[in-house]
């Protein structure tokens, strides 16, 4: 039999992918199991070298390598604030941050956790771990407060550089010449390979002035490659832009 019910309106289909609201920059932060993932590393063959974590937030990625002997540094523009405030700004950024992925499915990919609530438990647990380190870290100058472009380090100071969730996603806040100054200040303090991550804005498109920025870049004597890495969470993840001096 023929129903004679109004027929439900059609959904419209979205015109534009839909995007990560992100006004401000979210103090956020992912474990060194993440990070092993989305930087392709291996923390073992890390002893004993000396890492630079840019942007780092309350990721735990400092001091769980820092345990297992690498010289791991943490540089971000709010440490030097108390546990307290930065125990307040998880709070609050995750919070934020987590209403919005549950409202807007569509931008998850399953491929390096089973579902939002396994991500959010394991993001969690980075923060605890970062919040329990992070008193006796900054007074060892594990972590340091400062920030992009112009990082408190001398030329050369590391092994490996590494930046993951600021510098593409946040896209809106930062324009082209502020990308290129901040590549190119994450080559200065490293002393051999810079790896950022991803290199998606926050509606999970490649980075529209990718071509462009890579090179300027060459042009500043800095070569470039976009790798993938066996990681997506966010759509649109699973790739990181390296960066290396080029060879005189
Ligand atoms: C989304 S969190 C990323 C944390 C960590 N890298 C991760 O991937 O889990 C971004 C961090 O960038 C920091 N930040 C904001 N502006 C910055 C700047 N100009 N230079 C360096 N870090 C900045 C914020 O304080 C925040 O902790």
């Amino acid at each position: 039999m023929i129903s004679t019910a109004p027929l439900p309106s059609p959904v419209p289909l979205p015109t534009t992918l839909s995007r990560l609201d992100l006004p401000s920059v979210s103090f956020f932060g992912r474990t060194l199991a993440e990070y092993s993932q989305f930087f392709a590393l291996d923390p073992v063959t890390l002893r004993g070298r000396a890492v630079l974590d840019v942007a780092a937030g309350p990721a735990s990625f400092t001091a769980e390598a820092f345990r297992r002997g690498v010289d791991a540094v943490a540089v971000d523009p709010l440490y030097g604030c108390t546990p307290d405030a930065l125990a307040t700004h998880v709070a609050l950024d995750y919070a934020r941050m987590f209403a919005q992925l549950r409202a807007k499915p569509e931008l998850l990919r399953f491929r390096s956790f089973p579902s939002l609530e396994a991500a959010e438990l394991d993001r969690r647990a980075a923060a605890d771990r970062f919040l329990a380190d992070y008193e006796s870290g900054f007074l060892h100058s594990r972590y340091v407060g400062g920030a992009l472009p112009h990082l408190p380090f001398f030329d050369g100071a590391f092994d490996l550089v590494l930046c993951a969730h600021l510098l593409f996603i946040y896209n809106r806040k930062f324009d082209y010449d502020w990308h290129l100054a901040a590549c190119r200040e994450l080559v200065r303090v490293s002393a051999g390979e810079v790896r950022i991550h991803p290199v998606c804005g926050a509606d999970g498109r490649p980075y529209a002035e990718l071509n462009r920025l890579r090179r300027d870049l060459q042009a500043a004597g800095i070569a470039s490659k976009v790798t993938p890495v066996a990681y997506e969470f966010f759509r649109g993840t699973s790739s990181m832009l390296v960066l290396q001096r080029a060879a005189a």
